[in-house]
């Protein structure tokens, strides 16, 4: 496989409108964290950079919500995740924010250098708008029907139900989030990067990892989720899209281009050149120069993220990075799926989940065991699942019986045998092993076998498959436990001290090499396991690599004559009190914010007469059919008594349109028609929606049928 000289890592730059949750946790930070932590202990040159995303509607509606500045809701978060990464020992090199100087003009020359080249095409657009707060909605500012899915509150940028990524104008029936009105449309100009011209050389660098030609990266390394998700974009048609918007907050556009006033930068076009700003701080810090890590062929770019920023890194950025030309593409973008709590989806506004500077708080003697059991669970392929009792269960039984356990029989037999001290062997003599009982040559074969569990550890981080990797330490120390358990020490002891010996020795050399490859996952237990060892703590160094170039010239990785220290359980059992309390906190918190917060945030207020001028009435639906190219959409015939009406409702992923005909409806009569896929849409069906998605009609009083009208 191709290795660059240099690695740079970065994990996606969290938004800083809200508190990180486990999840985010195990997408994009926890996987890098482990690389990178592997990578240093393979000697590798390696920066991991990250920092706060702290422009972008998410944090302007935000602090309007809340009635206070963007700056008070960023340094607030910024501040949280600092808190939270530290705690739970994510070691980034630099973590930057996207408010500093340094970004503003890292972005602005960056998009300076895109605008000289003549990169982006300047358009005007109608765009929407709202008049009541004059002010233009892209984005999070809009909010509609997802034309996918039906999920009736998706963003102009993105539904959150279904994860598809959308454009304002695609929203059925969108609305203002600032004040709920319906939009009109305004003219306004913007700069726009024509993707579909990169449509070429994006798709044989995602497929074939090539450039121009050239071997770039090793496509088959991507993984299927990712590779699957870029090439239907591609496959679907790229197209131009804005990155500039009409905000108050955010990088500005340049102030010397034409058309600059008012208008800043998408945060998706500022957000990735974070990870270059944070860069040249760490190289302004460290007396280096930021471009050998951006502009230099001898670096591999690796971006950690969750899947619903894929398009973003493997799509939009490599696509602004090569018409800047210059800089480097990621070698690799392990995108991690999603995780879930308890078998549901985590839920920010439903408070289903366990927020990161709680579990700090209230866990911090206990902060490897979640690392542990994230890793564990990592979302690696498919969408996986926190469940406290898992986590409970992980500790109990793999950190506990397992590993912890297996450490401390070698260090108390040692102690009780040879005061502590690692006794020298005699060479010649074989013992057996659970793998095969005839006796076999000790260095041979335990000792190869120790080192091949190593070297397929190494190649599964390598291969960002860390799940097997943890798989590949633990059976080293439930071998470990099995060759105790066959040789019976404790019994061998007294029959054949020299063969005992062996045993032992060659069991201390299991938890030599497990205090080194526990470093990446669980740091602070290698920390405690190498104080009790009394050999140095991991300096993240190397260490890993000479271990291996020592034991491969057949030494082993601690010396007889070593004195250990005292021995300690190395982890502790979780009681089932502690996991039941917090599943009492995980479903009061739940039913709190149910009573206290609704799911989906209140409309603005209306008055009496907004909501008089709305005319409800009942009708009958006659028929139903599919709209052809609109997977998502059901053309319905209504009868409302007094006249027919063709309705278009995005309900097709939940009704099958021969079990319409005949339902009995609440229709929205005076809505003004709308054309969708060249179908005029004339009113609105009442639909409601429950925590789980579930759709249904809002049926009048069975036997109403058709002309009521409601008030
Ligand atoms: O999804 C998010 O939280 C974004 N703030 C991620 C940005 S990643 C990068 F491009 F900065
Ligand atoms: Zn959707």
């Amino acid at each position: 496989m191709y290795q660059a000289k240099r690695i740079l890592v970065t994990s996606a730059l969290p938004y800083a409108n809200g508190p990180l949750h486990i999840g985010h946790l195990s997408g994009a930070y926890l996987p890098a964290d482990i690389y990178v932590r592997f990578q240093r202990l393979m000697d590798r040159e390696i920066l991991y950079v990250c920092g706060s995303d702290e422009h972008g509607a998410a944090i302007t509606l935000r602090a309007a919500q809340e009635g206070i500045e963007p700056q008070e809701i960023i340094d607030k978060y910024h501040g949280m995740f600092q808190e939270a990464f530290e705690g739970m020992d994510i070691s980034f090199d630099i973590y930057h924010r996207t408010s500093s100087d340094l970004h503003r003009e890292t972005s602005q020359e960056f998009f300076r250098a895109l605008a000289a080249e003549d990169v982006f095409d300047k358009r005007e657009s109608e765009q929407y708008y709202d008049e009541e707060a004059d002010k233009f909605l892209a984005d999070r500012y809009i909010k509609g029907t997802c034309p996918r899915c039906g999920h009736p509150d998706a963003y102009g940028d993105q539904c959150e139900n279904c994860g598809s990524t959308l454009s304002p104008d695609e929203l059925i029936d969108a609305v203002s989030a600032i004040s709920g009105a319906t939009p009109v449309k305004r003219k306004t100009t913007h700069w726009y990067l024509p993707l579909d011209r990169y449509e070429k050389w994006l798709g044989e660098w995602i497929e074939r990892g090539t450039i121009d030609g050239r071997e770039h990266h090793d496509a088959s390394q991507w993984k299927n989720h990712v590779l699957g998700q870029c090439k239907s974009w591609i496959e679907g048609g790229l197209h131009a899209r804005a990155m500039t918007r009409d905000l108050n907050w955010g990088v500005p556009v340049p102030p010397e281009l034409e058309g600059s006033e008012g208008k800043k930068l998408y945060v998706w076009m500022d957000a990735p050149i974070g990870y270059i700003s944070a860069t040249k701080q760490w190289c302004i810090d460290h007396e280096q120069d930021w471009k050998d890590w951006w502009q230099s062929e001898d670096t591999g770019l690796v971006h950690f993220i969750g899947k619903d920023n894929i398009v973003f890194h493997c799509i939009i950025f490599p696509a602004i990075l090569r018409a800047h030309g210059d800089y480097v593409l990621p070698q690799n973008v392990p995108a991690n799926q999603f995780l879930n709590l308890e078998g549901e989806k985590l839920s920010t506004s439903r408070n289903w989940a366990i927020w990161v500077n709680d579990y700090v708080r209230d866990w911090s003697e206990h902060t490897d065991e979640l690392r542990f059991y994230l890793a564990k669970n990592m979302p690696e392929q498919r969408d996986s699942d926190f469940a406290w009792k898992g986590f409970q269960d992980a500790n109990n039984n793999e950190l506990v019986n397992n590993l912890a356990n297996f450490i401390h029989r070698v260090m108390v037999l040692s102690h009780k045998y040879y005061d502590g001290i690692l006794p020298e062997i005699n060479e010649d003599i074989d013992i057996a092993g659970p793998r095969t009982d005839d006796e076999y040559a000790f260095h041979d074969s335990e000792l190869l076998f120790l080192f091949d569990q190593m070297h397929q550890y190494c190649a599964h981080v390598r291969e960002y498959k860390l799940r097997e990797a943890l798989q590949d330490l633990l059976s080293i120390s439930s071998y470990g436990n099995q060759l105790l358990q066959f040789n019976e020490p404790w019994k061998l002891i007294k029959e054949d001290p020299e063969k005992t010996k062996v045993v032992l020795h060659l069991a201390m050399q299991y938890v030599v090499a497990l205090s080194v490859l526990m470093r990446p996952f669980l740091p602070r237990a290698s920390d405690r396991l190498r104080d009790m060892l009394q050999v140095d703590r991991l300096s993240d160094s190397g260490e890993l690599l000479r271990l291996l170039d020592h034991m491969a010239e057949g030494e082993h990785p601690m010396s007889s004559g070593h004195a250990i220290g005292e021995a300690k359980h190395l982890f502790s059992r979780i009681e089932d009190e502690r996991i039941e309390a917090e599943m009492e906190k995980l479903k009061a918190s739940q039913n709190d914010a149910s009573i206290s917060v609704p799911a989906v945030a209140i409309k603005p207020e209306i008055n009496f007469d907004d909501f008089s001028k709305i005319d409800i009435r009942t009708a009958t639906i006659t028929a139903a059919t599919t709209v052809p190219k609109a997977d998502k959409l059901l053309q319905l015939k209504v009868d409302l008594g007094y006249e027919q009406r063709t309705i278009l409702s995005g309900i097709a992923q939940h009704f099958d349109p021969v079990d319409l005909p005949g339902t009995e409806v609440l229709v929205v009569a005076n809505l003004a028609p709308r054309k969708m896929r060249g179908v005029m849409s004339e009113g609105m069906i009442l639909m409601a929606e429950n925590e789980d998605g579930k759709l249904d009609f809002v049926s009048p009083r069975e036997g109403w049928g058709k002309g009521y009208v409601v008030s």
